[in-house]
């Protein structure tokens, strides 16, 4: 039961009494007993409880991001046989506990019991068929080469880095998500890619994608590639441009067929060279 399995290696972790503080020795201790407890409780109805208790929290907790059939949006379509990174489910447990650095998948501050419910019921839903996505990548890959997408976007090792690379996106984005971001860019900007404008005091305002900030300096890109680094006190303004992206819609500019054949094409891009 990989399930079970799950919730043991998630248990909680219990700190040996010479290392728990003697004021909290016993309710840690107490901690751990209770969770034994839920452990070997029948299995059956441990399980059932669960898994309506995992979909609930899924619901709440992911479906923003994931879908609330965890197809996708935002976040990777989860409901698929196999994930990429969440290859078992150690990997699972932890990418739900800890989230993906450098990425939006945020860590929650959930209880392990609560952990290994969302996780038993991530893992049922790679049985619901894959997406359906009309179109034909063959053509959608015509269609790329025949645009400007490469100006801003690496694939293959080659293009721009004004936007997020594309090797992957197929795994990261869901079709719905992909076709929005084709015809409404600005709909959902990507962490890591805010728009800002600075003026410098000496004239000549600049407008670009952020790429580092701290308390003294910022850094960002214009839309020919160029990295420009100001020290903060150089500038009259820095204004951040939440929901614009350099990227323009590319709706009225695509027939709908081409269009589906694009998302077609995106979709199958999952970061092994697998198309
Ligand atoms: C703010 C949006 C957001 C929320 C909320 C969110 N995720 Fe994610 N999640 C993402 C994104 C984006 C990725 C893809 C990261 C990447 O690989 O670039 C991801 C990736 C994952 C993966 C890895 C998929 C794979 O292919 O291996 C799993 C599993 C996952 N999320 C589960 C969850 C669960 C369960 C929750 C709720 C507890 C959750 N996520 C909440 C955005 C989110
Ligand atoms: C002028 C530069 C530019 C061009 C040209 C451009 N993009 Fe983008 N693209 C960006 C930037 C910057 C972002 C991130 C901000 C946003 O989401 O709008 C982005 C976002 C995206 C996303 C969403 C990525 C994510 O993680 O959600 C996809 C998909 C995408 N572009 C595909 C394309 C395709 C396909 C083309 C060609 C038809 C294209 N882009 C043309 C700059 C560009």
């Amino acid at each position: 039961m990989p399930f079970q399995l799950t919730l043991r290696r998630d248990g909680p972790k219990c700190l040996p009494p010479e290392r728990a503080r003697p004021k909290t020795r016993w309710g840690v201790v107490a901690g751990c007993v209770i969770s034994i407890a839920g452990w070997a409780s029948p299995l059956v109805t441990a399980q059932s409880a669960d898994m309506a208790q995992g979909r609930r929290l899924f619901e709440s907790q992911c479906g923003s991001c994931h879908g609330p059939l965890g197809n996708g949006g935002k976040g990777a379509n989860l409901a698929q046989p196999r994930l990429r990174r969440a290859t078992d489910d150690q990997a699972l447990s932890n990418i739900i506990r800890r989230g993906i650095r450098g990425t939006e998948m945020p860590g929650s501050p959930l209880t392990p019991s609560q952990v290994s419910s969302i996780a038993a019921y991530v893992k049922t839903l790679g049985r619901v068929a894959p997406e359906d996505v009309p179109g034909d990548r063959v053509r959608g890959e015509a269609v790329y080469a025949g645009l400007d997408c490469a100006r801003c976007h690496t694939l293959g090792g080659r293009g721009g880095i004004i936007g997020p690379g594309l090797d992957d996106i197929g795994v990261r984005r869901s079709a719905a998500h992909l076709r929005e971001a084709l015809l409404s860019p600005e709909a959902f900007v990507p962490s890591g890619f805010l728009q800002l404008r600075v003026v410098p005091r000496d004239g000549g305002a600049l407008t670009g994608i952020r790429v580092n900030e701290d308390a003294f300096s910022i850094q960002l890109r214009d839309l020919s590639g160029r990295l420009h680094s100001f020290w903060k006190n150089e500038l009259d303004l820095i204004e951040p441009q939440w929901r614009r992206s350099p990227m323009t819609s590319y709706e009225g500019r695509l027939t709908a067929e081409q269009t589906d054949d694009l998302v077609a094409f995106l979709v199958t891009l999952r970061g092994d060279g697998s198309q």
